[in-house]
């Protein structure tokens, strides 16, 4: 079998095969009724709780990270996102991803009168008294080897006034930290106002994590674009030129970014984690230089005859804590990656991103996107009209060979079936 390909054809089977397959996969039997949000619990979840809402729920094959295989839980609406990233995963091969430092940072925000100089000499002096305070309202953090690591200061200049932002980062072991890092915040905050000549605006964390970083890159050879050299180089160049504009054009690198985010959100949705943080994470990454840009690279080797890719992005993703401990979708999502640490999801999630604006560019740059889409869409339509599971098969069929793809088209086909 091609190394690059595992749990092939997986698509084609029932669900109840796949649900097999999964099962012997992971040497744990899976229950579709325990995956159900308890309505008891949803409702100490949020405030007017009603009812669940619905996700479906897939798993895109054939992902290898650091050598390990993945078949990984995806949440998504969107059809085509998880065929792709399965197609993505099975090109790229092996994903090489590393997450060096995993660090949450937060801040409190102060208006003050003192000059610059004397409030950088100020917590210069009091820093490691700072950071005491701050361990001590983050114990049971400290006690599992994670805890605050560092305070600075910068000025942020205002017409009207004089701001500061006193920065804490803080290593949150496999949690996403939200919680622990704001009670340091606001532990810190009256000490702050004792020692600064100034008063507390805010204390919060930051979503921009500049500090928690993943890199993941690929590297496809020729062979695996097209068995035709020429066919080959002409794709990898064309990649390349996606790549290059999409670093170029805000208008393309936020849909070229879209595509990321595809595959990344229907990860870290099926986990449990907060996707709004790694949305706004991601996209103020995108901009860190003044400029929205592409959070991939690619690049033709001539030299190795390989396309070469890669993937920068902060993901502040967790697998203890939070709602994700208890929500029954998000643990069994977290076992069927079977892994345990924070650094190896961030890993898997980059690698997905990777694959997911792979396959999108990959599309993109040759048949177009819609060709793939027609038959999702199609289905979509049906749907739309209120055809049954029975009559889905026979109106995507017609919809497919009939002229136009819209909703009337869809109408008049099932009105006819039912005729
Ligand atoms: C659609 O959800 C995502 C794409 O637009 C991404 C891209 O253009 O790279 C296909």
């Amino acid at each position: 079998m091609d190394q690059r390909q595992f749990f092939s054809g997986f698509y084609k089977h029932s669900i109840s095969k796949r649900l097999e397959l999964m099962e012997s996969w992971l040497g744990l039997s899976i229950n579709s009724a325990d995956t159900m949000l308890p309505e008891a619990y949803a409702n100490q979840m949020i405030e007017n709780y009603l009812f669940n809402y619905h996700l479906p729920l897939g798993v895109a094959v054939n992902l290898k990270v650091n050598n390990a295989k993945y078949v990984v839980p995806m949440a998504i609406e969107e059809p085509s996102v998880i065929a792709a990233a399965s197609f993505g995963a099975k090109l790229l091969g092996n994903i090489q991803a590393e997450t060096k430092e995993r660090l949450l940072i937060g801040q409190i925000i102060m208006t003050v009168q003192q000059p610059m100089a004397e409030i950088q000499q100020i917590i210069k002096e009091n820093k490691a008294k700072l950071l005491d305070i701050a361990s001590q309202a983050s114990a049971s953090m400290v006690r599992r080897g994670g805890g605050p690591r560092d305070i600075w200061v910068e000025e942020k200049e205002h017409p009207n006034r004089n701001y500061i932002s006193i920065y804490l980062s803080l290593d949150p072991c496999d949690a996403m930290g939200a919680n622990v890092i704001n009670t340091v915040l606001e532990a810190l905050s009256p000490t702050m106002e004792s020692i600064i000549e100034g008063e507390v605006l805010m204390s919060i964390l930051s979503n921009y994590q500049p500090q928690a970083v993943t890199i993941a890159s690929a590297k496809i050879p020729f062979v695996h674009l097209s068995n035709d050299k020429d066919e080959a180089i002409s794709l990898a160049e064309r990649l390349e030129m996606a790549s290059d504009y999409a670093w170029l054009d805000p208008y393309r690198a936020t849909t070229h970014n879209k595509g990321i985010m595809n595959g990344i959100d229907a990860v870290v949705i099926a986990t449990g984690n907060d996707w709004r943080a790694i949305e706004a994470g991601a996209h103020a990454y995108a901009v860190k230089d003044g400029q929205y840009r592409s959070l991939t690279k690619w690049q033709v080797n001539y030299e190795d005859e390989m396309l070469e890719g890669s993937i920068e992005i902060p993901l502040q993703v967790a697998t203890v804590g939070g709602t994700l401990s208890s929500h029954p979708t998000a643990k069994l999502a977290l076992q069927m990656l079977n892994i345990t640490s924070a650094k190896d999801l961030s890993n898997i999630i980059a690698s997905v991103g990777l694959v997911q604006n792979f396959a999108a560019m990959r599309a993109l740059v040759s048949e177009g996107i819609q060709k793939g889409h027609m038959r999702m869409q199609a289905r979509a339509l049906a749907m739309q009209v209120g055809a049954t599971i029975k009559e889905i098969p026979a109106v995507v069929t017609q919809l497919s060979e009939a002229g136009q793809m819209n909703r009337d088209t869809a109408r008049k086909i099932l009105d006819e079936i039912r005729k």
